[in-house]
């Protein structure tokens, strides 16, 4: 049935064409607010079609928005769905304060995984709206679902449930900003995930819609990240950060270094297996620093001192937490992970130290092998992936394995093998080590 909107001048989808818009970004001009809201809406519910749309992303892609044009996309695109409200919620008869983190995207980027049981275990709640892969990086929800069982539709009732007694909920965002979830899906595989105003209306728009009271970002810098300038990336992260305020809802940056895959595995369940190696009090220093980084920022912003993040990982806490995640998801926390039925192993042609790794060629072989998705709806690969046997600055002996790729189609590793190539080289001498937190945007 048609939906009319109705303004001072009348019905506004009798004023507003789908190639009037799209034609009006192309040639470099703003969208009116009018104009936004009728498309987001039309697009939402069937009005404006697929390829309308993917011209729409592109044109933005190319000519950009400003910041007015981007904060009137992103509060249509929570218009389109509910927004939750856990503002009533309580434990031990106080208010139970709750708080998310969102990632702008990255390779080997696990941290939601063992940081959210983290916050949990210090006595904030995360009610987490979380993602697919997009593009070359992974999503959390492609990751948590190659454990058997687990479910991130959930109802919610029972987000509230989890929250009141686990402390956290990790979900598709389903009813919260539905044009999010369509416009994401069709960025995925049109070639429109690089663009400021469509990452961050697209994050905001989700978790201003999930509820929590405030809200840390991670904005991810460097080759593997969106955005390939620091420039771009600060921009992006005060964008979002005015956004949060402009909501009232309390919203924190860090700019974090995503020229290096994160940890040493990228692909679905091996990020899943590297987690639990982390909420056992082990894992690679670099996902420890950052996911202990993100949950001071997120339990000062809660309101929560005296609990050490740090501690949570080593005495189990997290990890109780996190089990019970799972389990409350349909998931089976004892049961074996998934691993692509073929691998190929690359050695070293010669001793030295590994030099540099580029995110992006790892991002991309891994998206050849079948962890992310070419076509829109596709089967992830849960099992596809490539474990890094040696992170830069590490000792390498000649033929020693460098990398092992993973997948259930063995006809996609020369793509894969291809995309790796170039990515990585062997040095005589120890790259520079670059910080992982670049700064912090309040
Ligand atoms: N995460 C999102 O939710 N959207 C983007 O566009 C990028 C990262």
């Amino acid at each position: 049935m048609t939906q009319f909107t109705f303004d001072a001048r009348g019905p506004v989808s009798r004023r507003y064409d789908a190639p009037t818009v799209i034609r009006t970004k192309r040639d470099g001009g703003r969208l009116s607010d009018a104009a936004i809201d009728w498309v987001i809406d039309g697009y939402t519910h069937g009005r404006v079609a697929d390829e309308q749309m993917s011209a729409l992303l592109m044109a933005i892609f190319l000519r950009g928005m400003d910041r007015a044009e981007i904060a009137r996309w992103t509060s249509a695109m929570i218009a389109s769905g509910v927004r939750l409200d856990f503002g009533d919620l309580r434990r031990d008869g106080k208010p139970l304060p709750t708080v998310d983190k969102h990632s702008t995207g990255g390779v080997g980027d696990k941290i939601t995984i063992p940081l959210v049981p983290v916050i949990a275990a210090c006595g904030a709640a995360v009610p987490q709206a979380a993602g697919r892969g997009l593009g070359h990086t992974g999503g959390t929800l492609d990751k948590l679902e190659s454990i058997p069982g687990f479910t991130a539709e959930l109802s919610n009732a029972q987000v509230r449930q989890q929250l009141s007694e686990i402390g956290a909920a990790i979900f598709a965002a389903g009813e919260l900003a539905p044009a999010d979830r369509k416009i994401y899906a069709l960025r995925d595989v049109t070639a429109t995930t690089e663009s400021l105003p469509l990452i961050a209306s697209s994050v905001m728009s989700k978790k201003l819609a999930e509820g929590a009271d405030s809200l840390v970002l991670d904005v991810k810098v460097g080759r593997g990240a969106f955005l390939k300038t620091e420039a771009e990336s600060r921009d992006l992260a005060a964008t979002m950060v005015e956004l949060g305020r402009a909501h009232g809802v309390p919203t924190r940056a860090l700019l974090t270094d995503m020229n290096l895959p994160l940890g040493r595995t990228v692909g679905n369940a091996l990020e899943v297996a590297e987690s639990l190696e982390v909420l056992a009090g082990g894992g690679p220093a670099d996902v420890v620093e950052l996911t202990v980084r993100l949950a001071a920022e997120m339990l000062d912003l809660a309101g929560i001192d005296g609990c050490d993040p740090a501690q949570t990982l080593q005495d189990g806490t997290a990890m109780d937490r996190f089990r019970a995640l799972v389990s409350a998801q349909g998931g089976d926390p004892q049961a074996s992970l998934p691993i692509g039925a073929h691998s190929e192993t690359v050695t070293a042609p010669a001793g030295g130290t590994m030099g540099d790794i580029d995110a992006m060629a790892v991002g991309l072989a891994v998206w050849r092998l079948g962890a992310g998705r070419a076509s829109q709806g596709e089967r992830v690969q849960f099992g596809a992936g490539i474990r890094i046997h040696r992170r830069p600055g590490e000792p390498v002996a000649a033929g020693e394995p460098l990398f092992t790729l993973y997948t259930d189609t063995p006809d996609r590793i020369p793509g894969a093998m291809a995309e790796l190539d170039g990515g990585w080289s062997l040095s005589p001498v120890c790259p520079p080590a670059r910080p992982l937190i670049i700064d912090r945007i309040v």
